[in-house]
């Protein structure tokens, strides 16, 4: 994908924000308040915190200035985004999912939403001819990551929209990992873009939200209808947070990429490293289609040491810049076992049978100078 247009890191710090009209402030400010009065029984610019709140309208557009949306709604976490796009099926309808993907989004969707009817499968999406093969047997939504969570496999977005759209399947790309600075699934043809924002787009390590984004005003309509029904709506102090963290995220995410294509480099040729994985790097196997969807290869790094799992884990207690921590995409650098950590409710005999090793270990590269990276696997690789 070719990179972003010149006015893409303006858009980031301006889209949406005037400055005020009485008072000059170029900030908005953080409107802490659920309840609105109204001149005439019905009248009224807001009415209850859960629906509506004065915070939502700027930031909404600067998070569909960034994905070449039309329309974007901010709710209070990425599964809160997922749980909004879940009630565009019912139950009996059939929802394709990859093998490879967050374990809360397995959670939510397999283990809870299947609960109630609606059949999701999990299939290898790099196969397109599969992945017509179930779409032909009628499925009423395909839901996708790329690069996904933890393996960093990368799918191919523009066939995955085209195949659901000529098969009547609402597509969907979850693009937390590579971000809205390298990749735009919009554009290749997704008909939904969710987020979440507690990882780059909010970048600090301070939040916990989401965002979906479409060109679809139905589905805008149904996403806005999902946030006041179940209350997935996103406070105001986090809102105001997450838009000052968008501010930066286009440089952000230039030293991000450009630590951990560093990063993984210095691992490619450690004798104590079995395999790197980062889409960046010549030896991934979707490299040329990273390469092609992608202006970028984003900060995540998935490695396997040549440990057993208990060595490995002590490998990863042993660092002291980088922490051991769930989550991602926060400036300071983070590592985690997603066996042990983030994909242990998928079940055991599931995550083996979708490659994922207990021993993978999956690295969100931040901004610090990289020597002191590079410095701290050594010393703890010893
Ligand atoms: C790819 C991906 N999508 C969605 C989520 C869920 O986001 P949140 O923690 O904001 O609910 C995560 C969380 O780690 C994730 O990694």
């Amino acid at each position: 994908m070719e990179s972003k247009d010149s006015g893409y890191a303006t858009k980031a710090l301006h889209a949406g924000i005037k400055p005020n009209e009485i008072t000059g402030a170029i900030v908005d400010p953080i409107s802490q308040c659920s309840v609105y009065a109204q001149k005439f029984p019905g009248e009224f610019r807001y009415d209850y915190g859960r629906s509506m709140n004065p915070n939502f309208y700027p930031l909404e557009e600067a998070l569909a200035a960034l994905e070449y949306a039309e329309h974007a709604t901010v709710v209070s976490s990425g599964v809160a985004a997922m749980t909004a796009i879940i009630t565009l099926v019912k139950a009996g309808d059939t929802v394709l999912l990859p093998t490879d993907l967050y374990g809360g989004t397995y959670r939510l969707y397999v283990q809870l939403f299947g609960q109630y009817g609606i059949n999701f499968k999990q299939i290898d999406m790099m196969d397109l001819n599969l992945v017509e093969d179930e779409l032909k047997r009628g499925v009423q939504m395909l839901y996708a990551e790329s690069p996904t969570n933890p393996l960093l496999q990368i799918y191919d977005i523009a066939s995955l929209a085209q195949l659901a759209k000529k098969h009547g399947a609402i597509s969907v790309c979850d693009n937390t990992f590579a971000t809205p600075v390298f990749q735009n699934p919009l554009i290749l043809g997704t008909d939904i873009v969710l987020h979440s924002a507690s990882k780059y787009l909010g970048g600090h390590s301070d939040i916990v939200g989401g965002a979906i984004m479409t060109n679809s005003s139905d589905i805008h309509t149904q996403m806005d209808f999902a946030r006041k029904s179940i209350g997935l709506h996103h406070d105001p102090l986090s809102m105001f947070l997450l838009r000052r963290g968008i501010k930066t995220l286009p440089l952000r995410m230039e030293r991000h990429e450009q630590n951990a294509l560093a990063f993984s480099k210095h691992l490619e040729s450690h004798p104590k490293v079995k395999r790197v994985i980062y889409p960046g790097l010549k030896s991934h196997p979707q490299h040329d289609l990273a390469k092609k969807q992608m202006s970028g290869f984003s900060g995540m790094v998935s490695v396997i040491f040549d440990t057993d799992t208990e060595e490995t884990k002590n490998i990863v207690s042993r660092l002291n810049v980088i922490t051991l921590a769930e989550s991602l995409g926060a400036v300071e650098s983070l590592v985690q076992i997603p066996a042990s950590m983030s994909n242990k409710k998928i079940p055991e005999e599931l995550r083996k049978k979708h490659g994922l090793e207990d021993g993978l270990v999956r690295f969100s590269v931040g901004i610090e100078n990289i020597e002191d990276l590079t410095a701290d696997i050594d010393q703890a690789l010893g």
